[in-house]
């Protein structure tokens, strides 16, 4: 198949979480098995930056109508093995800035603007290029227009770009909402800024155009497909949704075994296998030397996230007094809501020996707190998937993770079941999680069990060539 994936994020080009892992090793997979695949970026710094970009070719200048405007862009284009082709879309205006977002914590007041123009481009440039399509398959809200403005570039060619379109949700509480007034950006009739367009509380809303335009939608997990469907976990999406419910389906997604294996990671200081752990001892030595925490006999827990509500971090600082109580050890490896940073610092400054925080955003360190930890920590609040709790089955450190979302689909409670447990599964509240940590270090205390929990994580299999199929029967079944 001829499959043309966009996203504003792709591993290794430009990572700001799970999104980037996804799309990159999805297409890996894809083209392994033989499938042809484009990918559109926007030409991003880091991306302008990349070894990459300096092999790239100029393909074509377009011009894109916004609003009243028509803005220039030009679009690039650079092989990447045999049969993947990573197509840049540069408006340096618009995306050469050192983050892809926002600054601070605030997003660009101009975003509206920016993916909206992002989105039209990469059908224009489709159009012009003569690229044509089995599969057109947008990631997330920043893609959420593309399958509108594709449908709308056939009609007004009398052309075909693709069969097929595709959205996936990555995460539902991100939106891309934006007020009434930057609707004119779109250039689309006025019937598409209503109800069964994407008005949304007399707000626009860029998710609503991949959810109600593409011919399919997928999430990133089963149980994330069940729970986007009701209001507890829909983000006021849950009507819009229901209406698409035939076609909504949940894949859970895989891990990149190239990236994460921890008998082959260059990023580790040392490497291991299931038969011989000894080398997850010297990750562990050296994780708690680089952040500065004393040695225990008892259990170091590790947590990597964006610092923000989803990830449970509300759960996490009620329960700071059960690390310092029981001489465990704390890693935190993240950067985010300042509130958050300013707690966690707090409690690192007070127990400097026990409460390592690093705010930073390194793929070296997640690797290492993967590997170095005893436990690994994601008690979120919601969770479309989570790639952490694979990660960590796989580095043999079992994960205490909260019951929702792709957690759900991808741990098994030792607690439930010692011979194929893999972790803890908890209810996302204050007494569960403590519950499950206490657990944790009565597990941690019997050599045999602390095993046994290891070795199931270990010998799962997470990897994107079995979940691949699953999206190869999709789309073909879609043709
Ligand atoms: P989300 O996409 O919601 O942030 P996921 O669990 O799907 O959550 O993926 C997060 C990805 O981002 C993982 O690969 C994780 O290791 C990585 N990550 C998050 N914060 C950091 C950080 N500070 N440094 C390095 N990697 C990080
Ligand atoms: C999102 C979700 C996360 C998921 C990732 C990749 O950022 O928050 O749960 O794993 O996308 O699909």
């Amino acid at each position: 198949m001829k499959i043309v994936h966009t996203a504003s994020e792709m591993f290794p080009y430009l990572k700001t979480g799970g999104l980037a892992d996804v799309t990159g090793a999805l297409c890996k997979s894809l083209s392994r098995f033989g499938h042809d695949i484009s990918f559109f970026i926007p030409g991003y710094r880091k991306i302008l930056e990349s070894p990459e970009f300096s092999k790239a070719k100029l393909k074509v200048v377009l011009q894109i109508e916004l609003g009243e405007d028509y803005l220039r862009g030009e679009v690039y284009a650079v092989p990447i093995g045999k049969r993947q082709t990573l197509y840049i879309i540069r408006r340096d205006e618009f995306f050469d800035r050192s983050n892809p977002y926002g600054s601070g914590n605030r997003d660009y007041d101009d975003n509206d603007r920016r993916f909206i123009w992002f989105c039209k481009a990469i059908v224009e440039a489709m159009h012009v290029l003569e690229i044509k399509a089995d599969i057109f398959h947008c990631h997330d809200w920043q893609t959420g227009l593309a399958p509108l403005f594709l449908r709308m570039l056939e009609q007004e060619h009398r052309t075909t770009l693709a069969l097929k379109t595709f959205f996936s949700i990555h995460n539902l509480a991100f939106q891309g909402l934006f007020p009434s007034s930057s609707f004119r950006f779109t250039n689309l009739a006025d019937e598409f800024n209503e109800l069964d367009g994407i008005e949304f509380y007399e707000q626009i809303s860029m998710i609503k155009g991949g959810i109600f335009f593409a011919d399919k939608i997928l999430t990133v997990s089963p149980n994330y497909a069940k729970e986007i469907l009701t209001s507890d976990f829909g983000c006021g999406m849950e009507g819009a949704l229901s209406v698409r419910e035939d076609d909504l389906v949940g894949i859970a997604n895989g891990i990149d075994y190239e990236v994460w294996n921890p008998e082959t990671d260059a990023l580790l200081p040392a490497n291991y296998s299931s038969k011989d752990l000894s080398g997850k001892l010297l990750c562990r030595k050296k994780l708690l030397d680089t952040v500065g925490l004393s040695d225990t006999d008892q259990p170091v827990y590790g947590i990597v996230c964006r610092l923000t509500e989803q990830k449970g971090l509300d759960l996490l600082l009620k329960q700071m007094n059960f690390f310092i109580k029981n001489d465990c050890r704390l890693v935190v490896l993240g950067m985010g809501d300042p509130f958050y940073e300013r707690a966690l610092k707090r409690w690192a400054k007070s127990h400097p020996d026990k409460i390592g925080v690093c705010m930073v955003l390194d793929e070296g360190m997640s690797h290492l707190v993967e590997a170095g930890s005893d436990f690994y920590l994601m008690p979120s609040i919601f969770e479309p998937c989570g790639l952490n709790q694979m990660y960590s089955q796989r580095y043999g450190t079992p994960p205490l993770v909260s019951d929702v979302g792709g957690l759900h689909d991808t741990v098994v409670d030792f607690r439930e079941n010692e011979e194929s447990g893999t972790g803890f599964l908890f209810a996302p509240k204050d007494d569960a999680f403590k519950k499950a940590l206490e657990h944790s270090l009565k597990i941690f205390s019997s050599k045999e069990s602390m095993n046994r929990m290891r070795l199931n994580g270990m010998s799962r299999d997470f990897s994107w060539s079995n979940v691949v199929k699953e999206y190869e029967s999709l789309y073909s079944e879609s043709l």
